[in-house]
């Protein structure tokens, strides 16, 4: 299992010690929230904060945007270093348009959906994707409950991109601990992003590697 801790959950006060953390770590990602406090209740951090932290983390960076108009930021999203910029299909109004100029500056691009969006939305872009993120939670806030419908949302992903020959990986962001990350793996995701669980324990290492090992 590919494992991307969100620094969500980090402290704030004084990232260094949990980025370096990571840095140690068996972790494949680190999973950065954005959010402009309209697509989503809340407002967490920006750019330049993403900025200082690419200067010291190891790990390729993912960062989830969860803003309107995502296609505004993608040469911003692409200048702090990320690996993969995730934008919400609901946010897009040329979902197609928005992942073409994501791929053509360079990142692989992610599409996320909430827990009330079909898989069946992505059924004409499954091929041009390397992720598709699905919510486990309502975008906006870390330590929410695990919405048990992901997992048939996992299983009906997995069908669509094996009937289309897609390559995109699945990954699951929300309420993600060592239960719900085995059950999202028996049903197929690739990838789990977890923030309180890693950060908020006395051993981040050791729940990173828990999850590694599903
Ligand atoms: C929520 C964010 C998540 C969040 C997950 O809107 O997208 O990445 O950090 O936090 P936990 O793992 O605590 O549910
Ligand atoms: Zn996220």
């Amino acid at each position: 299992m590919k494992v991307s801790p969100s620094l969500l959950a980090a402290n704030f006060a004084n990232l260094t010690p949990d980025i370096e953390k990571l840095n140690e770590s068996d972790a494949d990602f680190l999973h950065l929230d954005v959010m402009d406090g309209v697509f989503v209740p809340n407002i967490s951090f920006g750019f330049p904060e993403i900025e200082a932290v690419a200067g010291i983390c190891k790990k390729p960076m993912e960062v989830h945007m969860m803003v309107v108009q995502p296609e505004k930021w993608i040469s911003r999203v692409k200048s702090v270093g990320a690996y993969l910029m995730n934008v919400h299909q609901e946010a897009c109004l040329h979902l197609d348009y928005t992942v073409e100029k994501i791929k053509e500056s360079g990142m692989k691009a992610g599409v996320t959906l909430n827990p009330a969006t079909p898989v069946f939305m992505l059924e004409d872009i499954i091929t041009k994707l390397d992720l598709v993120l699905l919510m486990s939670v309502n975008p906006g806030f870390g330590g929410q409950k695990f919405i048990e419908n992901t997992l048939k949302k996992v299983r009906e992903l997995k069908a669509l991109i094996d009937s289309k020959g897609s390559k995109a990986l699945i990954e699951a962001d929300g309420g993600v601990n060592e239960d719900t990350g085995r059950r999202l793996a028996e049903a197929g995701a690739d990838i789990l992003v977890a923030g309180s669980y890693v950060f908020k324990s006395d051993d981040p290492l050791g729940r990173i590697k828990k999850l590694k090992s599903l």
